[in-house]
């Protein structure tokens, strides 16, 4: 899904050098589903622009970016915060052997400034918001994320959070059910779903949502017609654009000068929050005036990767802020 727009280019332009030594673990042993971190040189080559400091990975996930920027860049420690209790079991046997230099976190990146206060010794020059969410969460047969399995109505990163998918699905009046499948998930039908989602409560699980979706929309093209759904409803779930517009806030507080914002989006609704957030910030500067998108070949290896957008930014002195 590479668009002409070279990424090589973007990179000189931002005055990055390759590295030569970005690597990460082959963790893929076993029969569990493994997350394969997306765009990772360029992270890790917009993250090296800056001085050595403290980079806080909001969205640690399993640890594939925090190990590749552990690896190529010796002086910097990493704050890894996580929602999802799991996910961070994963990375914290994967991260073991950098000892101190990495920390990591139950925590949502609503909390980035709080937990930089708190554990990070040196100046904050990285922040990392890798949207969205792992393979393994898609994929695990209780958490309710894919159409494609059926599963409990759950969707909740953090197993403590109140809201459940259940609770949107069979709890919401129908409108507000529609406003949540328009306004989080772009379904130009929402008040057909709505509509057929409500007749045929109680929604027992994943499968039969799904179900119901494609009986109320039909099926053509290639995209499953519960996509914009189950998309829609995983963002209202766990809050996603207010956590989104909160973190970013803060991590243009909490860069030192000089310090880089890098964030990958995976959908429009995401990508159009940190497209204009950081276009109006007056304190960042952008690096990226088109987002950075993966190669044919890393799309080959991991077709995940193909609807990622990467943007970068850099934190102004307050001196050069935009007025
Ligand atoms: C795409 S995955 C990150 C994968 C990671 N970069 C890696 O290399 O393994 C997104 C992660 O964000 C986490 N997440 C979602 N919302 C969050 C929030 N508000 N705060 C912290 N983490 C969150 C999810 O639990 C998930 O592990």
């Amino acid at each position: 899904m590479c668009d002409g727009y070279s990424n090589n280019a973007i990179a000189q332009r931002l005055g990055i050098s390759v590295l030569e030594s970005l690597t990460v673990t082959p963790h893929n042993v076993g029969p569990q589903p493994v997350h394969t971190p997306v765009l990772v040189r360029e992270v890790v080559e917009a993250l090296a622009g800056a001085a050595a400091g403290a980079i806080i990975d909001c969205t640690v996930g399993e640890g594939g970016h925090t190990e590749a920027i552990l690896n190529a860049a010796p002086d910097c420690v990493v704050i890894g915060l996580d929602r999802d209790p799991s996910a961070l079991a994963t990375a914290t046997e994967r991260l073991a052997d950098h000892g101190d230099r990495v920390r990591l976190v139950n925590a949502s990146y609503t909390t980035l400034a709080e937990q930089a206060r708190f554990l990070a010794d040196v100046p904050v020059m990285g922040v990392l918001l890798d949207l969205g969410l792992s393979s393994l969460q898609l994929e695990s047969d209780d958490r309710g994320f894919s159409f494609q399995r059926d599963a409990p109505l759950d969707m909740r990163f953090g197993p403590d959070d109140s809201l459940t998918a259940d609770d949107v699905v069979n709890r919401y009046t129908e409108r507000d059910l529609a406003w949540v499948l328009y306004q989080f998930g772009e379904e130009r039908q929402s008040r057909r779903v709505a509509k057929a989602i409500v007749q045929r409560r109680l929604i027992r699980g994943t499968a039969h949502l799904a179900e119901v979706v494609q009986g109320a929309l039909g099926r053509r093209g290639r995209i499953h017609p519960a996509t914009r759904t189950f998309q829609g409803i995983r963002m209202e779930v766990n809050h996603e654009v207010d956590a989104i517009r909160t973190a970013l806030a803060e991590a243009e507080q909490t860069l030192h000068p000089g310090g880089r914002l890098v964030v990958i989006s995976y959908h429009s609704i995401e990508d159009r929050l940190v497209k204009t957030t950081l276009r109006e910030s007056r304190v960042l500067k952008v690096l990226t005036k088109k987002p950075i998108t993966p190669s044919a070949e890393e799309v080959a290896l991991n077709a995940r990767s193909r609807s990622a957008r990467m943007r970068a930014a850099e934190r102004l002195d307050e001196g050069n802020a935009f007025k």
